[in-house]
């Protein structure tokens, strides 16, 4: 039997990554830590609550007398939990530091006190930078660009440091953006999804023509599990399905796959400091025995059906406080876009 502590693991990658653990009926053991800010969502978990093994804790990574109840005895840690959207990092940076760098730094010297065998980092491929031609390599330097990914950097090298000056045995992932089926509505696939479904507008930010490297959620799953099972101590795994696609292009399928109205599709003006591509080379997770299952087509159209399906689910979210902040980051930009045309 193992025993695993999976932090953030209500949140969108998190609870797709212990419902896959909890799927295998092996003898594992997996407690959450999340401390349900307004991204995590016990509804994530939801029929698997009751399941002997696993254990809910809701708190803060943050939280040394926590982690010293929870930490011993666990043979691997998976840090998923982190603030994770790049637009509310610009409105408000603060919480970024205090859990992406501050929490992690917390986690790290836990895992090194109670001597915790194997520390998964799940880190992103925003760390870094933006990338005009070819694909980024592992051993490429860390330049991020907002202060979502500079907090994630700012985790990632105190991992490695950790790594290197105590032995801790950590590992990191950085995997490209995801999208799948619980993901929060505030991020671009659900947003565009969950906007055509209601028939209002999409915004897309500057020309449109913004690339990443997208990649289904079960997909990083089974590579973040592959990692720390098979991953050598003190490396760095990049997470990449090969699937570039420009923003627009999306944008253009979700309104063909929800059978939206292609009028509702409105630029609007570009996110500060927007990086332009990411693309990642993924060749050594591959030789851990890794491959994609979902191509970019498939795994959009199946993502469009849970939503579709699973309307409660998110309308719960966008009725409540999102409803501000979606006014916040995008009424005026809309506003404009409308008065750019009239
Ligand atoms: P998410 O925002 O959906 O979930 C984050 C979870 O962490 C939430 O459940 C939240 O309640 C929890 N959390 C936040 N602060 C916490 C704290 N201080 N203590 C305990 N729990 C806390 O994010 P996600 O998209 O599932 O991303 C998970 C991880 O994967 C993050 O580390 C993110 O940086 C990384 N990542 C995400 C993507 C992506 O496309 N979504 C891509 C690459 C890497
Ligand atoms: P996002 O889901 O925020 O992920 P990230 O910024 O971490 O890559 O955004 C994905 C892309 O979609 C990014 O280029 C910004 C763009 N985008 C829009 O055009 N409109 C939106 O409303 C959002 C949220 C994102």
């Amino acid at each position: 039997m193992r025993k695993m502590l999976v932090t953030g693991g209500a949140g969108f990658i998190g609870s797709n990554f212990v419902k896959m653990i909890l799927d295998r009926k092996s003898s594992n053991r997996v407690i959450v830590l999340d401390k349900l800010t307004y991204a995590g969502n016990i509804d994530n978990l939801r029929g698997y609550l009751s399941s002997p093994h696993l254990d809910f804790v809701r708190g803060d990574i943050g939280n040394a007398q926590l982690l010293d109840l929870l930490v011993p005895g666990v043979d691997i840690i998976y840090n998923f939990a982190a603030e994770t959207h790049v637009d509310r990092s610009i409105l408000e940076g603060g919480s970024f530091v205090r859990t992406d760098v501050m929490g992690t730094f917390t986690l790290l010297q836990k895992a090194l006190e109670h001597k915790v065998p194997r520390f998964v980092q799940v880190s992103t491929d925003e760390v870094y930078g933006s990338i005009e031609k070819g694909r980024f390599l592992e051993t490429d330097p860390i330049m991020p660009n907002s202060p979502y990914s500079a907090s994630k950097s700012g985790a990632d090298l105190l991992v490695r440091a950790f790594h290197k000056t105590y032995g801790l045995p950590v590992l990191i992932t950085r995997s490209s953006n995801n999208y799948g089926p619980f993901q929060h509505p505030e991020k671009f696939i659900p947003l565009f999804i969950t906007n055509a479904l209601e028939g209002k507008e999409l915004p897309l930010y500057g020309d449109g023509r913004n690339v990443r490297d997208w990649i289904f959620v079960d997909d990083n799953c089974r590579a973040i599990d592959l990692v720390g099972r098979r991953g050598k101590p003190g490396e760095v795994y990049n997470i990449g399905a090969g699937a570039e696609k420009e923003n627009r292009y999306i944008a253009r399928k979700i309104l063909e796959f929800t059978g939206a109205d292609s009028g509702l599709l409105k630029f609007v003006s570009d996110r500060p400091g927007h990086d332009r591509r990411y693309a990642l080379n993924s060749a050594k997770v591959k030789a851990l025995g890794w491959k994609t299952r979902t191509s970019f087509l498939k795994g959009l159209e199946k993502t469009v059906r849970w939503y579709s399906k699973n309307q409660r689910w998110w309308k719960k979210i966008k009725e409540g406080s999102f409803s501000e902040y979606y006014d916040r980051m995008y009424g005026e930009r809309l506003d404009q876009a409308k008065n750019r045309k009239g």
